[in-house]
């Protein structure tokens, strides 16, 4: 397998399938309180999914080693740091979850995650879910031709680690266009000027998943998926799927209810 190379019609398809994926987090964030189960979560997002005429990438993926995945989305609260399953457990005050979408739109993919302060968190917890933020767009701004991925990786793990946190090294960003996951994959640590240089067409998703405490991560329970912190620290992530472009990059995964880019960010 080697890294697709977009056509406009190829981009026009990724343009509608990342639009849509984050119009689903726009209509769930207004029930995203305490209370809330996020297996409600998951059902809303499926009658959305329908309504939009695309379908989850999500429910039913099993890659190798995998059992299927069960649901239309994937919620991580607080310690879980990715592939959380939607649950019967109410979301409380205080809670920080990670809503991740991806659905499949006339064949193509697009994949996007935000985070969700529920009610009212710590300054600690809204610490970790801006600076993750932040460290998803310090990666997204370095995207042009002639970049390296290594430059990715280390521009998210510098800013990430100079904040006192740590970067989760088992999971990463990756590829994506007809397929949920192609190649390359996308590091959020590394270093500079090395790995793949990027060409105009890629797309790729940029998703740092950001502890507070020490990066080591394990599975959680038996379901096959769930992947909490070794220390129980909290841990953040937000998703976004990228074009590199001849100038500069397109973020693929915008809405209405897309959070700003952070002031660093220019144009
Ligand atoms: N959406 C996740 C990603 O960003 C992958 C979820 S796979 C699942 O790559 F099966 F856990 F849903
Ligand atoms: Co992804
Ligand atoms: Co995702």
């Amino acid at each position: 397998m080697t890294i697709t190379i977009k056509d406009e019609q190829g981009i026009q398809g990724m343009r509608t399938a990342g639009r849509l994926a984050a119009e689903v987090l726009d209509h769930l964030t207004p029930f995203i309180k305490p209370g809330i189960t996020t297996r409600e979560i998951d059902r809303i997002a499926s009658e959305v999914m329908k309504k939009q005429g695309s379908t989850s990438a999500t429910l039913g993926y099993q890659p190798a080693g995998y059992p299927p995945y069960p649901a239309s989305l994937c919620t991580s609260v607080n310690n879980v740091v990715c592939h959380g399953i939607p649950n019967d457990k109410p979301l409380k005050k205080g809670d920080i979850v990670n809503v991740d979408v991806t659905v499949i739109k006339d064949g193509w993919y697009g994949d996007t995650s935000r985070m969700f302060i529920v009610g009212e968190a710590s300054i600690a917890a809204k610490r970790l879910v801006a600076i993750t933020y932040e460290a998803m767009w310090h990666g997204i701004v370095q995207v042009k031709p002639g970049v390296r991925l290594g430059d990715i990786g280390w521009s998210i793990q510098k800013f990430a680690e100079s904040q006192g946190f740590t970067v989760v090294r088992e999971f990463c960003g990756h590829g994506i266009g007809r397929n949920f996951h192609e190649e390359p994959q996308v590091l959020h640590y590394g270093k500079p000027g090395t790995l793949e240089e990027l060409v105009p067409g890629m797309t790729f998703t940029i998703e740092p998943m950001i502890n507070a405490g020490r990066r080591d991560v394990k599975e959680f329970g038996n379901d096959g998926w769930t992947i909490v912190t070794k220390d129980h620290s909290l841990s953040a992530q937000w998703e976004h799927t990228v074009l590199v472009t001849e100038t500069g990059y397109e973020v693929m995964t915008l809405s209405a209810g897309s959070p700003p880019p952070p002031a660093f960010v220019k144009g």
